[in-house]
């Protein structure tokens, strides 16, 4: 090879459009723009602060922490086990059958379980469509294939025929990759007796449940938006389950997360285990340890994880009231804003073309994933009208 030729091979990649909206939006001098952009919480200011508990919780890591030295790949294990209880339920380790480890966001956690199914022999995924378009990427970097299902009806409920009969269809070496809420882009949720459907299929077909939890609080509550999820996992041998808790605990750019395995035996947790420990080791070695530490020492501490309770629901409630603002305004244009006062979480997808789109953008300063995905939290009291105005003039 020539000196110098090596990187010629490789061609330029497009910046991952959702993250690229971060920079247009910070670059637009609009005193009234709107950032309904990436996923972030926003307050009725347009803030994302820290949570208080957060705050709380720093302090005393600041106080109190006496070494930064390694801890191994699974990372905090006093913090993933005390995330348990919340995401489980009260038999936290169904019976010894759940083990976890800490990783890098709900990213890393996403990333875990699909190389760890890939290392056991999966090489294709079932997944609702629209979903979240990194797991399309992870798919892609670690070689599996994408087996789409439309995730949502045209009416704004979910789809349950399409994940049943992938459920059902799925060979050996196919697993379903599933929300567990607040659904990613649609705000789409399953319902509790389709979640019992679900379970049912999952336990009858023996397919292997892959599910990511990266909202917990976020849509109905925390015990709410875990009980189709627990509905899976007590029907199923094995599954796992990747959580974030950068939404919840609002840990965004600290990467905090955590993956669990659930095993019908010791000895298969065991071996599941260790190759992901394995897999860990090799991409990340050890998670960042800071924000994982802050909430173990909330969970551990019934004054701070009462206060991080308060903060959740002070979210959860803003969210609602924007939603039901938005279903109450009724349409806006041709798009019928109605059904989105009954979905859930940060998201939404709005039936709009990427010409109208991009009109938002440039002549409202409106700013939204080229799919049509507004983040629910980017809307207030204060900037409401004017986004349901430039939706009535852009999409009429
Ligand atoms: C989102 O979908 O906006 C968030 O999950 C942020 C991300 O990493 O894409």
């Amino acid at each position: 090879m020539a000196l110098g030729m090596m990187l010629d091979r490789l061609s330029p990649q497009a910046p991952d459009a959702l993250l690229a909206l971060i920079r247009l939006h910070a670059a637009d001098a609009r005193e009234d723009k709107i950032d309904l952009g990436v996923g972030v919480y926003r307050t009725e200011e347009g803030g994302t602060p820290v949570f208080a508990a957060i705050k709380a919780a720093e302090q005393v890591l600041v106080d109190k922490q006496d070494s930064k030295s390694y801890l191994g790949p699974e990372g905090d294990v006093g913090f993933v086990n005390a995330l348990m209880p919340y995401i489980f339920g009260r038999d936290a380790t169904m019976g010894g059958r759940i083990t976890g480890m800490q990783t890098p966001g709900g990213t890393g956690a996403v990333r875990l379980a699909l190389a760890l199914a890939a290392k056991a022999g999966v090489r294709r995924v079932h997944m609702g469509v629209p979903s979240w378009p990194n797991h399309a990427q992870i798919l892609a970097d670690l070689g599996m294939e994408l087996a789409p299902f439309d995730h949502a009806n045209p009416d704004g409920t979910a789809n349950l025929d399409a994940v049943l009969a992938a459920i059902n269809s799925a060979s050996d070496a196919e697993a379903v990759l599933l929300h567990a809420c607040c659904h990613n882009p649609t705000g789409i949720d399953y319902t509790a007796d389709h979640w019992a459907q679900i379970a049912a299929a999952f336990a009858a077909s023996g397919t292997f449940p892959i599910i990511d939890a990266a909202y917990q609080g976020l849509g109905q509550g925390l015990e709410e938006d875990a009980a189709g999820m627990r509905s899976v996992l007590t029907a199923v041998p094995e599954a796992f389950i990747a959580y974030s808790c950068d939404k919840n605990f609002g840990q965004y750019r600290d990467r905090v997360g955590a993956f669990y395995v659930l095993a019908k035996e010791q000895s298969t947790l065991d071996t599941a285990f260790s190759n992901a420990n394995a897999l860990a080791r090799a991409a990340w070695s050890m998670p960042p340890d800071h924000g994982g530490a802050a909430v173990r020492i909330i969970l551990r501490d019934p004054d701070m994880t009462k206060q991080w309770l308060a903060e959740l629901d002070e979210m959860r409630a803003r969210m609602r009231k924007v939603r039901d603002a938005l279903a109450k305004a009724g349409t806006a244009g041709r798009i019928d804003l109605t059904p989105l006062g009954t979905q859930n979480g940060l998201f939404a997808m709005l039936p709009v073309t990427k010409e109208e789109v991009a009109t938002l953008r440039e002549e409202h300063g409106i700013y939204m994933a080229a799919s049509g995905r507004i983040n629910i939290a980017g809307l207030t009291t204060g900037n409401l009208p004017k986004f349901i105005a430039a939706l009535s003039a852009v999409a009429n």
